[in-house]
């Protein structure tokens, strides 16, 4: 037992000694740069109400789903939400899954087969490449939102070829050039999956992500939605074919295996969905806002903000050890403002990472931007 401890304490203690070890903290009071609550709906007394009278309807279901959905754990309302998804997002059919780490890791698990061939964007969230670990199919990254990159690695493709993607990316705030990937997947008869974990709430008029803004749900093979961040609650859903959705049932292990999401989960996404489309002037304020502190610190000396359209927003000092000071120096002063270092992203490529929210105001963005100038 003592030799099992101790090669983890020598493993955190590397971590200690390159200055990346993680700690959880808890916050309370800052003015928040930092989750994912894009709109507010996580903190809306509206939404809040809203849940609570829908569970009053629903008091004749269990708390808990009580089993995996293919024995004990399924009910009418997961099938009414999943039907809602499906036509929000302009799909056929929906499948909800536990959380989006479990979404990709059941879908691409069960998609590609042996033979098979994945190209998938080096950005990938970590659930998509944990996924593409658990397949047996061949992988190749190309390099990041660069499809000639794309187009001269698609030569090693055998089988089924599938091109997976995040519709804004998680850390970097960019977004996929999802027109020239999806023209460039029709040529090759390759299936395009988008992660859209970052723009479900935010992009389309509706909030029902890019792939829908941009007219493409026809040629996206699936696209991950995920519930913890713009919609303010928890799960993820896959949107694609019907034959998709049937397929999963019978071969996703992270589906088959697993205990449904709760009443209370369903109930808080049936009630964020109905707010949803009246949040245009919330899905405006947050990008001018973003806009705003993007042009604002980028006439600071010593800084680069990118990308210059994104509510998602990384800040690069010139010494990569000053974010964690200077991060420290912000929390001080009452903005919550952490900073991304490695391995949660490649060396070189530490940064402070901003996430404006439709509920943060001008007065906050310009305080946020003097203690970032004073601070540097
Ligand atoms: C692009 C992307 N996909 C998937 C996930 C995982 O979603 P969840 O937090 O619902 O597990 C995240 C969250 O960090 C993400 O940023």
């Amino acid at each position: 037992m003592s030799s099992i401890l101790n090669k983890l304490q020598q493993k955190l203690a590397e971590r200690e000694a390159q200055g990346n070890l993680r700690h959880l903290k808890t916050t309370t009071g800052l003015v928040d740069f930092c989750s994912n609550d894009y709109l507010g709906l996580a903190r809306s007394e509206k939404l809040r109400a809203l849940i609570k009278e829908e569970e009053e309807k629903y008091r004749y279901l269990p708390m808990g789903a009580t089993g995996s959905r293919l024995l004990s754990g399924n009910h009418l309302l997961f099938e009414e939400l999943e039907a809602t998804i499906a036509a929000y997002h302009k799909a056929e059919a929906a499948l909800l899954f536990n959380s989006g780490y479990t979404a990709n890791v059941g879908l691409l698990s069960a998609l590609p087969q042996r033979g098979d061939t994945v190209f998938y964007d080096e950005a990938s969230h970590a659930s998509m490449k944990d996924g593409l670990r658990l397949s047996f199919a061949k992988t190749y990254a190309f390099r990041h939102n660069d499809v000639a990159d794309l187009r001269q690695k698609l030569k090693h493709a055998t089988g089924q070829v599938y091109v997976l993607v995040e519709s804004v990316y998680s850390m970097d705030g960019d977004q996929a050039p999802l027109k020239e990937l999806s023209e460039l997947c029709r040529e090759q008869d390759a299936a395009l999956i988008v992660d859209e974990a970052h723009t479900v709430g935010l992009y389309g008029a509706k909030g029902e992500g890019l792939t829908v803004e941009l007219g493409l749900e026809e040629q996206v093979f699936a696209r991950v939605l995920t519930y913890g961040k713009a919609l303010g609650g928890h799960g993820a859903a896959v949107v694609g074919s019907q034959v998709l959705r049937d397929y999963l049932i019978n071969y996703s292990r992270a589906f088959i295996y697993t205990t449904g999401l709760p009443t209370h989960a369903l109930l808080a996404l049936k009630c964020a969905y109905t707010l949803l489309p009246e949040l245009t002037p919330a899905r405006e304020k947050v990008k001018a806002l973003a806009k705003q502190l993007y042009l604002k610190l980028n006439k600071l000396s010593g800084i680069c903000c990118t990308p210059a359209d994104s509510v998602i927003l990384s800040v690069f000092l010139e010494e990569a050890a000053q974010l964690k000071p200077l991060a420290n120096t912000l929390q001080q002063q009452g903005f919550d403002v952490r900073p991304v270092m490695s391995p949660t992203v490649p060396p070189g490529k530490e940064r402070l990472r901003l996430i404006v929210h439709a509920f943060n105001t001008e007065e906050q963005i310009t305080g946020l931007e003097k203690a970032i100038a004073k601070g540097t």
